[in-house]
Order: C-alpha cells, then structure tokens, then sequence
C-alpha cells in the first residue's frame, strides 16, 4: 500500500542507483515541489548535493528573500543564489508568443544551472527536477498532445548537457506534500500554494518588461495579502493576477484613466490536472478591486476570471 514512508524509502535507493557517489546540482523555486525533490536527494547523497535558486527576475514580491530564508533556517544544504534578472528579460524583450517565452525561460534556467555547475558543484552533471506526474502528462511526453511545456519538462533545451533526477515524476501533489511532512519539512513549505517555473512571465500577456513586472507584483501582492487575511489561502489551490495586453477607460476623480485591468485568477483543485474557480466573496473581491486601483499606479479595473479547467488552463499562458 501507499506510504510517504516507503516511496522515501524506495526513491533514496534509486537516486543512489542512479547517481552514485557524483556531484548532483538541485534548482530551487520556494515551491514544495523542488523542496521536497531536494530533501530526498540530500537524504540520498547529503553534501554530494549542490541548490541553485535562480532570481531570474519573474518572483512575487518578496519572493527571493522568502525563499532565502526558508531554505538557510531549516535545511543543512548547500545553497547558491544566483541573480540572473537581466538575463533573462534581455532574451525575453519583444517577445509574446506563449509557447516561446516559456522556451527560452527554460532554456535560460539550463544555462545559469550550467555555470552554476561548473563554478559550486564541481562540474555536476546530474541535475534534479520536480517534475509531477500531472507536469509529465500535460507536456505532451513528447507527443502531439502538448498543452504547454511546462519548462521543467518539455520547455528544455536540445543541447542539454544534463541528466535529470526526477524522484518525483510518479507522484501527486497530495502525494509530494505528504512525502514532504514525513521528511519534516516545515508546514509553510508543504502547504504554499504553487508557482510555476517560469513564473510571472506567464502571467504577463504580451511582452515581458521591467515596467510591466512592477505593475503585476504590485497588484498581485495585493490580491495575495486580502485572501491571506480572509482566511481563504489554504482551500485556494492558486491565487494571483494576470496583466493582459489592454487598456481600458476609466474614471478617478472626476479625471478620465486610460489605464490597464488585472485579472484576479483564483482556483481550487485536487491535483491540477483539473480545477474549479474559487467561489470568492463578493466583499473579498470589492477590497481587492479597491485596493488594486487605490494602491497600484496604472491600474484602474479588476475582472475576476470565472473558467474553470477545462476549458481554461490554471495560468493564463
Ligand atoms: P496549467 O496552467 O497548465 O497549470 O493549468 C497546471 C499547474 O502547473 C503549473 N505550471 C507550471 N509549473 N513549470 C512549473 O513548474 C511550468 O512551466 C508550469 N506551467 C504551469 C501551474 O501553476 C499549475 O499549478
């Protein structure tokens, strides 16, 4: 029968199968997924392990820190931070095709995991991801069928000089998290809702820009904070605000705003594979909206997406 006990158990032993006594570098977003993925590899292979969290300039507010923290306080690996923000928004300007965003952001990913291999990890060829099963499925596996490339599946580049560890490409999310409390990972890590690798890029329609990035944490902060404080975190599976390519008009005292929207995206789910919209309070939404207009310059209308999945996917990209 299914235990978090004996899938740790069997997945130590395969790790260890697979990479011997080599040097195994582990990416790090803040999200259980990565977490847990790396907690098992250390169990594995203790300080044969190297993480890398990449800044690459598409976190949340106070993300970087967050993470930082978390990882410093409760685990004993070895962790690189590496600030790669220009970077990536070099190769992303003029760029609006979904699927190529998410293409040259895995592709950057790999290219800060390769020098962050040959600079802190004694050249590590093996690197760990944590890919879910439902991450496995939706990629397409490398058939007609894709969705999108989540990047850490089939968003990475041909020329790839990796092996990749993958302790976690069976599991679910319910599963990972329950992997996770048996590994003793602290319950803010286990329970935070999931981010995707490439991050707000995805959650900016059109061109990614600096500009544009500072108006979306603006407001996401906002939407984050007033969920947070009605108690309706934990049974949202995933919250936050997309920026579309719009404007539209608005009114502030008695002053016309030709300004741009957000769209509050917020869902429940099991598993990912398929979710529902979050039936949020009306009032919850008025205070977000109010906010949102008051508090971000450049803001002057709030929609509340309404899809589901199918017919929507979770992010907007
Ligand atoms: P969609 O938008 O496909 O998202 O319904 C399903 C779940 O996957 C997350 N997601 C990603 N996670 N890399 C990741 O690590 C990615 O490229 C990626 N794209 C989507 C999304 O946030 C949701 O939880």
């Amino acid at each position: 029968s299914w235990t978090a006990f004996n899938v740790i158990e069997e997945s130590v032993e395969a790790i260890r199968a697979q990479v011997g006594d080599a040097e195994v570098l582990c990416g790090l977003s803040g999200g259980v997924d990565s977490a847990v993925a790396a907690a098992l590899v250390h169990r594995a292979i203790g300080d044969k392990l190297t993480c890398v969290f990449v800044d690459h300039g598409l976190l949340r507010h106070g993300e970087a820190e967050q993470v930082q923290e978390a990882f410093g306080e409760h685990f004993d690996v070895n962790l690189v931070t590496v600030k790669a923000a220009d970077q990536f928004l070099e190769h992303l300007a003029g760029v609006t095709e979904p699927e190529e965003k998410r293409k040259i952001i895995g592709r950057e990913f790999i290219r800060v995991f390769e020098q962050a291999a040959r600079e802190h990890a004694g050249d590590a060829k093996y690197l760990v991801q944590g890919t879910l099963y439902p991450d496995v499925i939706e990629s397409g596996h490398g058939s007609a069928s894709t969705i999108k490339s989540h990047h850490n599946v089939g968003g990475l580049p041909d020329d790839m000089e990796f092996d990749l560890v993958e302790p976690l490409r069976w599991l679910f999310k319910d599963e990972v998290r329950k992997v996770g409390e048996e590994l003793g990972l602290p319950e803010e890590m286990v329970w935070r809702q999931p981010f995707p690798g490439p991050g707000l890029g995805v959650r900016i329609i059109g061109e990614v820009t600096g500009e544009r990035l500072d108006l979306l944490r603006a407001a996401d902060r906002i939407v984050l904070a007033e969920l947070k404080r009605a108690g309706l975190e934990r049974e949202i599976w995933q919250s936050f605000a997309v920026l579309p390519a719009i404007r539209s008009v608005g009114v502030q005292g008695d002053e016309r705003t030709y300004g741009h929207p957000i769209i509050i995206r917020a869902v429940t789910s099991e598993d990912a594979m398929t979710a529902d919209f979050a039936r949020i309070p009306y009032d919850v939404l008025e205070r977000i909206a109010t906010r949102v207009i008051n508090e971000v310059d450049g803001i002057n209308r709030v929609a509340y997406d309404v899809t589901s999945k199918p017919p929507g996917t979770i992010e907007w990209e």
